[in-house]
């Protein structure tokens, strides 16, 4: 019970401090290196997308993850493993053109990242006890931010792209010679086993299993998969990290081994 006026707590406004914060630790560091770790993906991802080089291995049959599905007679061939449906694509417009705005709407509405950059890139707020430069909050009610609210459905287009990926690292282990591993496969083959654990981990995905039960006891499967969903969950934002180091390894991968700037280590020919 409030039992006086203490206006950090109990009032309707908030303590008026001439400092921004009182903290004397480094609380500007989180926030600074999640700033600096979604630029430097951002700014790679960006530069990768509108090369249109280095994309796909013609000889082990890699495809970077930045260029799936291609669907564009601008493909290089062997590349389109969906066929070409779109005739040719003017440079400015990436080859993946219909895959990467689900995706980058998949990751910048996705729960964690929302609490990443909400807190490093728009300070809201930039970390406990230090006041935010924002005088009004109008939280996610109107444009653009009531955007976040379509995130099950960037999570449906995300899923079939997973599904995609995966056919991708599969079809890898038919080269030109035939069958055949290399660490290429690997790479990529790990690179999808995280990508599906950062999908199903999603908190949309959580609840599309899961939700709107009334009771467990009545739906045993949807309740198993619900319990693996939420194990995975607990690990969102590891996977949220490690899934954009291991696409940015990946495509850095392809992109050596078919500019011929290092040989893919083979295990099978
Ligand atoms: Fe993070 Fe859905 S992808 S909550």
């Amino acid at each position: 019970m409030a039992t006086t006026a203490d206006p950090g707590t109990s009032g309707r406004t908030r303590a008026r401090l001439a400092a921004r914060t009182l903290r004397t630790d480094r609380w500007w560091l989180p926030p600074l290196v999640t700033t600096l770790g979604l630029a430097t993906f951002v700014i790679y991802a960006g530069v990768r997308s509108f090369m249109r080089t280095g994309y796909w291995d013609s000889e082990h049959h890699y495809l970077t993850p930045f260029y799936s599905p291609c669907l564009s007679d601008s493909c290089v061939p062997g590349s389109a493993h969906f066929g070409t449906p779109i005739g040719e694509l003017p440079g400015f417009i990436p080859l993946a053109f219909l895959s990467l705005p689900f995706l980058l709407g998949f990751r910048l509405t996705c729960y964690y990242y929302r609490k990443a950059y909400y807190r490093s890139i728009w300070l809201s707020p930039p970390a406990c006890a230090v006041t935010e430069p924002h005088s009004r909050y109008t939280g996610e009610t109107r444009l653009p931010l009531i955007v976040q609210n379509a995130h099950r459905y960037f999570f449906y287009a995300a899923f079939v792209i997973t599904v995609i990926n995966t056919y991708d690292a599969i079809v890898a282990f038919d080269g030109e010679q035939g069958f055949g591993i290399g660490l290429g496969n690997v790479i990529l083959l790990v690179n999808v086993a995280l990508l599906w654990c950062y999908t199903l981990s999603c908190h949309s995905c959580r609840h599309v299993v899961g939700g709107r039960l009334k009771h467990f006891s009545r739906n045993p499967v949807r309740y198993w998969i619900w319990t693996q969903v939420s194990k995975l969950n607990t690990r969102h934002m590891q996977f949220a990290w490690i899934t954009l180091g291991t696409l940015v390894l990946t495509d850095l991968y392809v992109w050596l081994v078919s500019t011929d700037v290092i040989a893919d280590l083979r295990f099978v020919n």
